[in-house]
C-alpha cells in the first residue's frame, strides 16, 4: 500500500459514504471481505484467539478487534477511536416547504455547519428509511433500508447580490428561513399549483433502489442532504486534498485501513512494503461512533455503552476486565486545526499546526482533549518509531476549545487516551482541506501502535 492507494481508497471511501450508516456499511463490508466475523448484540458470543470481528450498533457505529494471542490483562488491548457522523442538514418529518409552486425541503442543522458553505452547491440525499414489508408467510415487519441519491437532488440558491446590497456586510443567515434545499418548481402553465408531497417521491425511490423487497409502505426515514462532488487533489503540485466529510470519515478510513493490515498480518507476517507490518498478537481494537457532531449522548454515541458493553462480553470477569483497561491504551482521531494563510492569528503560534507537516497532538487544559503528558509521550514516541514528523496543537488561551469522543471514552472506561488527527482547513464547511500526505502519514502512525506486541509505557498508578 502505497500513498497514491492509500489516497485513492480514502477518496472511495468518502464518495461512497454520504453519511453515518453508509459509513458504517462500508465499513463492515471491508472488514467482512477480509475475513472478519459479524457479530450480532442480541445473539450469543464464542470468541476465539488469534480471530478477527466485527459488530455495529444502530447501524451508525461500528466497533471491530483482533483477538490476538495475549490476554487483554496481559498486554492491554490497542484501540483507536474515530466518529463516523459529520454535519449535515437533515430533513424535517414534514419537510414540504411550498412559496409560489416552488418546492423547498425543511430541515435540521446537524452539527455546527459553516452555513454560507452550503449555498448553491448540488446536493445529495442519502440516509436510510425504515418500511414495511409484507413476508412470503404474509407476516408484516419493519425493517430499514439504506437510500443514497447519488445525484444533486437539491441547491440552496443564494439571493442575488442586486436584492440584498448587504450581502457582503451584513449578512447573517437564519438556519429556518435561509437553509432551505430547492427540489423542485411544480408552478404550472395555468397558474395552478399541485400539491407535492416528499414522502411520496421517496417512496417511489425507495421502491426503485429496493425492487427486489415487497415494500408496502414507507412508515419513517432518516435522511441527509450532503456535498456530492467527490474528493479532489488540489494545489499547483496537488498538495492538497479537497474533499467533503474529512471530519471525520478520514479518521474512520486510518482505523479501519489499520486493523485490515493488522488482521492480514496474522497470515502474512512478510510484509515488504514501505509501511511497518502490524502483526502483534495484542489484541486490537476500532471504535467509529456517531454523533459526536451533537455530542455523543446516545446510544450509538461515544458516551453511550455501546463500546464498555462489547468490551465487558470480551472480558467478562469484572477484575479481569479493570485490569485490562488500566493496561489498554486509546487513540482517538479527529481532524485537527491546521493554520489558515489568511488567520495566523486565530492560532497560537506555538502550537499552529501546518498542512502536509504530520499528524496533531491536541492538548487542552480543560480536558476537552483527554491527552495528558503520559499519553502524549506515548504518541510522541509512536511517530519517531514510525519515522513520521508529528505536530502539536493548544488553542489560543483566550478561545473556547472543541471537543471529541477522546473525553468521552476515555472517562467511561478509564483506559489512557491521546487525541489526535490530521491538520485540516475549513472545518466544518461543506467542503475541507487537508495535505495530500496527511492521511497517510496518519496511517503509518496508527499501523505502528497495532504492530507493537507492547507499549512501553509505565502509567502513575
Ligand atoms: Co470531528
Amino acid at each position: 500500500m502505497n500513498q497514491e492507494k492509500y489516497n485513492e481508497s480514502l477518496f472511495n471511501f468518502i464518495k461512497n459514504s454520504p453519511t453515518q450508516y453508509h459509513a458504517v456499511a462500508n465499513m463492515a463490508k471491508t472488514l467482512s471481505n477480509n475475513g472478519f466475523i459479524p457479530l450480532k448484540e442480541g445473539e450469543k458470543w464464542t470468541i476465539k484467539p488469534y480471530s478477527k470481528y466485527l459488530v455495529t450498533r444502530n447501524g451508525s457505529s461500528i466497533i471491530a478487534f483482533l483477538t490476538g494471542g495475549n490476554r487483554p490483562w496481559e498486554s492491554g488491548i490497542k484501540i483507536v477511536g474515530a466518529h463516523t457522523d459529520s454535519p449535515c442538514l437533515k430533513v424535517k418529518p414534514i419537510p414540504e416547504v411550498e412559496n409560489r409552486g416552488m418546492v423547498s425541503i425543511g430541515v435540521e442543522i446537524y452539527g455546527g455547519l459553516i452555513l454560507n458553505s452550503w449555498l448553491d452547491r448540488g446536493l445529495n440525499l442519502a440516509g436510510r428509511v425504515t418500511v414495511l414489508s409484507l413476508n412470503d408467510d404474509g407476516k408484516e415487519s419493519i425493517f430499514t433500508l439504506l437510500l443514497n441519491y447519488d445525484y444533486p437532488l437539491a441547491t440552496i440558491p443564494s439571493l442575488a447580490i442586486h436584492l440584498d446590497r448587504n450581502v457582503n456586510t451584513k449578512k447573517v443567515l437564519n438556519p429556518q428561513l435561509d437553509m432551505l434545499p430547492l427540489l423542485d418548481i411544480i408552478r404550472n402553465t395555468n397558474g395552478n399549483m399541485a400539491k407535492m408531497k416528499f414522502r411520496e417521491i421517496l417512496f417511489e425511490q425507495v421502491i426503485k433502489q429496493h425492487s427486489n423487497i415487497n415494500i408496502k409502505e414507507l412508515l419513517d426515514f432518516d435522511l441527509s442532504f450532503s456535498e456530492l462532488q467527490p474528493p479532489f487533489f488540489t494545489g499547483a503540485n496537488q498538495t492538497m486534498i479537497s474533499s467533503p466529510r474529512l471530519d471525520n470519515l478520514l479518521s474512520c478510513h486510518a482505523a479501519l485501513k489499520s486493523i485490515v493490515r493488522s488482521a492480514n498480518g496474522y497470515i502474512d507476517k512478510n510484509f515488504s512494503t514501505d509501511v511497518v507490518a502490524a502483526n502483534s498478537s495484542a489484541p486490537c481494537m476500532i471504535v467509529c461512533t456517531d454523533h459526536e457532531e451533537v455530542g455523543s449522548d446516545t446510544a450509538s454515541g461515544a458516551r453511550g455503552s455501546f463500546l464498555s458493553s462489547v468490551l465487558s462480553r470480551l472480558i467478562p470477569n469484572n477484575e479481569d476486565r479493570i485490569r485490562s483497561y488500566a493496561k489498554s491504551f486509546i487513540i482517538s482521531l479527529d481532524n485537527a486545526h491546521a493554520v489558515h494563510p489568511a488567520h495566523t492569528e486565530r492560532h497560537d503560534l506555538n502550537h499552529a499546526p501546518f498542512i502536509n507537516n504530520g499528524p496533531v497532538l491536541k492538548i487542552n487544559g480543560s480536558q476537552r482533549y483527554a491527552s495528558d503528558c503520559e499519553s502524549s509521550a506515548m504518541f510522541r514516541y509512536i511517530c519517531r518509531c514510525a519515522d513520521i514528523p508529528m505536530q502539536t496543537f493548544v488553542m489560543r488561551s483566550d478561545m473556547p476549545c472543541g471537543s471529541t469522543i477522546g473525553p468521552a471514552i476515555s472517562s467511561s472506561t478509564g483506559i489512557k487516551t491521546v487525541d489526535v488527527g490530521a491538520p485540516t482547513l475549513g472545518m466544518h464547511s461543506i467542503r475541507e482541506i487537508t495535505g495530500s500526505d496527511d492521511p497517510f502519514m496518519l496511517f503509518k502512525a496508527i499501523n505502528q501502535f497495532f504492530s507493537m506486541d507492547s507499549l512501553p509505557l509505565e502509567v502513575l498508578q
